[in-house]
């Protein structure tokens, strides 16, 4: 119906023209305007008037977000299937002021994409000016960021979120973070709302392509970041090309790409912090290094604790002063460290590790010997060297990727 209608008009305008030909020019832009919507790109016409003012986002279609790592490095979870247009509306989101209850900030303040979606600050600052009581964590993980923290391998138990790991899934880590009266101070309801308004028209366009309605409800937003936090990959750092070229986990075999100093760093950490850190490294060597995975210690960083991470959440003494053990990709771009972000540098932290774990009641096993807390006593060069591989696991792919990136229109 549409169609003949339009081929009347056009044979209309046609014999307008011969007609009159010197009224065509003005007579063209009406014609154009009632013309049915135009499907160039991925977008309709009109849908893409409501981005381009907004956002800039690809118009031959969304970013792949699927999730697809060598099988080398992440064993047999490299593989997670993710919507890219569920994700595309997830990285707006994201990066979305509207999100917190001022306009002030929105998630990618607090983790930002050079920083490996950290932040720079010890302490980051909210949509009142109030500060968080912890250091922001870095997302991206070398499988889906849930996956990560989720599969049990053998009887492992599963990882939670945040620093204390209140939160036991990404769903509901998004949704205590937008209402956190230090960082968004939001109701998902309110937001709903907000973002439903005339003046949001993007987000209509943008939940149309996700959902099939363009509807906004708590629970889409929610699984829209989530996809997106999922699909932020980082399996390309040097560390990984190595693991790659190697032919998969063989850890103790010296990399011919790493430098002697690198090399060197690797052992000391397969010796001294696998047995916690590994499964941060990949996926199989996780489940090769316990059955048990270690999320949550006390790697003495104090005798007394001011934040007394798992135990503020259990009230159990034997939590006191546990933490989340970190994924440590990208950590070289993660400063400052710790969940109080107490320390600027690597070599601050190696330091800390060779000479000044604290005998608090809870330290983890794997940091003691005979003699109390364990002191490395690293040589300076042995300290050089750890460092060195620390920075191999920083993936420059990850950070400039366009996918990942702030799509709103300065
Ligand atoms: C005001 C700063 C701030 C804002 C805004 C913010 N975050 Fe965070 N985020 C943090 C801090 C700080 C932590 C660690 C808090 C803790 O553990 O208690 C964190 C933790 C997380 C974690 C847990 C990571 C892990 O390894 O357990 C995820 C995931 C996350 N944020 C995603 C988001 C998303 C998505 C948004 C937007 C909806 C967001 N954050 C907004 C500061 C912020
Ligand atoms: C007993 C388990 C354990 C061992 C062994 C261990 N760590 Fe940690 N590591 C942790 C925990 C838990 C944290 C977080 C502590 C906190 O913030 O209170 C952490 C934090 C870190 C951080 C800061 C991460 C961030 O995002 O702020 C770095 C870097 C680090 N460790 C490196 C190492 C290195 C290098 C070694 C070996 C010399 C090592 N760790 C050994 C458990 C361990």
């Amino acid at each position: 119906m549409k169609t003949s209608i339009t081929l009347l008009k056009s044979l209309l305008f046609l014999s307008l023209c011969t007609l009159v030909i010197s009224s065509c020019q003005d007579e063209k832009v009406v014609i154009e305007d009632v013309l049915p919507e135009q499907t160039t790109g991925y977008y309709s016409s009109s849908e893409q008037a409501h981005l381009n003012s907004i956002l800039s986002l690809p118009t031959a279609g969304p970013f792949d977000y699927n999730v697809n790592v060598a099988r080398e490095i992440a064993g047999s979870l490299g593989q997670t299937t993710i919507n890219s247009d569920l994700a595309t509306l997830g990285r707006v989101l994201f990066y979305d002021k509207e999100v917190s209850k001022t306009s002030a900030v929105s998630c990618g303040s607090c983790h930002k994409q050079e920083l490996a979606f950290a932040d720079d600050a010890a302490f980051s600052e909210g949509f009142s000016g109030a500060h968080t009581d912890r250091n922001s964590l870095s997302l991206g993980s070398f499988i889906s960021f849930q996956l990560y923290y989720d599969t049990p391998i053998g009887p492992a138990p599963t990882a939670g979120f945040f620093w204390d790991e209140r939160a036991t899934s990404l769903g509901e880590q998004m949704a205590q973070t937008i209402a956190n009266d230090k960082e968004m101070g939001m109701d998902l309801s309110e937001l709903s709302d907000k973002l439903s308004s005339p003046d949001h028209m993007h987000y209509r366009v943008l939940f149309n392509k996700a959902f099939g309605d363009h509807n906004i409800y708590p629970n889409r937003i929610v699984s829209a970041l989530e996809a997106f936090v999922n699909s932020m990959v980082t399996s390309n750092s040097r560390y990984d090309k190595e693991i790659i070229a190697s032919g998969g986990i063989n850890a103790r075999a010296e990399f011919p790409n790493f430098t002697a100093a690198e090399n060197r760093g690797k052992d000391i950490f397969m010796s001294n912090c696998a047995s916690c850190h590994g499964s941060s490294i990949t996926a199989a060597h996780r489940s090769q290094v316990n059955a048990g995975v270690l999320t949550v210690a006390n790697n003495g960083l104090d005798v007394n604790y001011a934040d007394q991470g798992l135990g503020e959440v259990s009230n159990h003494d034997y939590d006191n002063g546990k933490f989340k053990v970190p994924v440590l990709r990208n950590i070289e771009l993660s400063a400052p460290y710790m969940h109080d972000g107490r320390f600027e540098t690597l070599e601050e932290v190696v330091e800390f590790y060779s000479t000044g774990v604290q005998d608090h009641d809870n330290l983890h096993p794997n940091l003691k010997d005979n003699n109390g807390p364990k002191k490395l006593n690293l040589s300076p060069s042995d300290s050089e060297a750890l460092v060195a591989f620390l920075k191999t696991f920083t993936d420059q792919t990850f950070i400039t990727a366009e996918k990942y990136s702030d799509p709103f229109v300065k």
